[in-house]
């Protein structure tokens, strides 16, 4: 029994072991866990409302540090109506949906299949964290100032990257004690809820970073669709080391803040009244009065 006691304290958070998703490697929050993740990504695969943005990131077929290249993105998926029907214990439904957010840290296309033998990734001198910030504070923000991250003070963006840099160097994992929060970001977030995935390499050809679900609400609930489409997720990303890659002691990885927000409504959508305000901005003055009947209807 003390035995499997330390094993089981010695594997890295999001290797729990959940029932639904049980390889770990996706870190699941909120009513998500009470999907399994086959059926989750069969309804994340048609979403309502989706978000990209680039991200730094590098060639990771070649050892680090190797070159920074194009193409990382972060992306997610919104859908809006996945029944309570479809849960894992299906006797407890009562007619519900929820509404469920998926990120994902996508390669671009030419190294996703990088990480596809194990060879590889027993042998890569790459580590890759990604950390999603899930209680920031939320404010009523263009699509363009959300993937900028202006619901965040500049300085605390800056600051935050230069903790985590500092805190995870050389081959520290991501998983202990996470640096304290700037002084620079104020009380609005925590470091300590902070969401954290030391990512498995394989995941860079699209699996779930993150997922979480909404409250179970009424189906067809346009405010639960609207309110996750309108937030905003902060995500650090660290492009570290491991003990292969003998870096040397003053080697610094590279950590960056970015924002996404799953704003662009998929084709046979009908526009969350959030999603309208993107298009708000740069319509002209005849329309500005419809869009802010739309925010006052939120
Ligand atoms: C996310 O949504 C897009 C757009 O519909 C879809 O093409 C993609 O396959 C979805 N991603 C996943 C992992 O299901
Ligand atoms: C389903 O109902 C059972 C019995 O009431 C309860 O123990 C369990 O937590 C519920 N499961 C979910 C996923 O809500
Ligand atoms: C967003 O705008 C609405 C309407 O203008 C306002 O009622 C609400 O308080 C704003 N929310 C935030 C977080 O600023
Ligand atoms: C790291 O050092 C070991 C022992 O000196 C060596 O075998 C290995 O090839 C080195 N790895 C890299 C990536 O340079
Ligand atoms: C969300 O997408 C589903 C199927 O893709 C569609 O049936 C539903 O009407 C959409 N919801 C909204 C509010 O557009």
């Amino acid at each position: 029994m003390k035995l499997s006691y330390w094993y089981i304290s010695l594997l890295p958070p999001g290797v729990f072991g959940l029932s639904g998703w049980p390889m770990g490697g996706t870190i699941v929050a909120g009513n998500a866990v009470q999907f399994d993740r086959e059926t989750w990504e069969a309804n994340l695969a048609h979403p309502n409302t989706t978000g990209y943005n680039s991200v730094v990131g590098f060639d990771v077929s070649k050892p680090w540090p190797s070159t920074q290249v194009d193409g990382w993105h972060l992306s997610i998926n919104v859908t809006g109506d996945i029944p309570d029907s479809q849960a894992m214990n299906p006797s407890n439904a009562t007619g519900k949906a929820f509404t469920g957010t998926s990120i994902f840290l996508q390669a671009p296309e030419y190294l996703r299949a990088t990480f596809s033998d194990q060879d590889t990734i027993d042998e890569t001198t790459w580590k890759i964290c990604v950390i999603v910030i899930p209680n920031a504070p939320q404010e009523n923000v263009t699509g363009a100032e959300s993937s900028t991250c202006a619901i965040l003070s500049s300085q605390c963006v800056s600051d935050l990257q230069q903790a985590y840099a500092e805190r995870f160097p050389r081959n520290q994992d991501c998983y202990g004690t996470p640096p304290s929060t700037p002084s620079s970001c104020g009380d609005t977030i925590n470091t300590g809820n902070f969401n954290v995935q030391q990512l498995p390499l394989d995941s860079i050809s699209g699996k779930e970073v993150f997922v979480t679900a909404s409250d179970p609400h009424d189906p067809n609930d346009e405010r639960a669709l609207s309110e996750a489409a309108q937030k905003t997720w902060p995500v650090l990303t660290i492009w570290g080391w491991n003990m292969r890659a003998n870096a040397s002691d003053d080697a610094a990885p590279t950590v960056q803040l970015s924002c996404i927000s799953a704003r662009d409504v998929e084709p046979g959508s009908e526009s969350p009244p959030s999603a309208s305000s993107r298009r708000c901005g740069s319509a002209a003055a005849a329309f500005i009065a419809a869009c802010m009947a739309a925010y006052v209807f939120l």
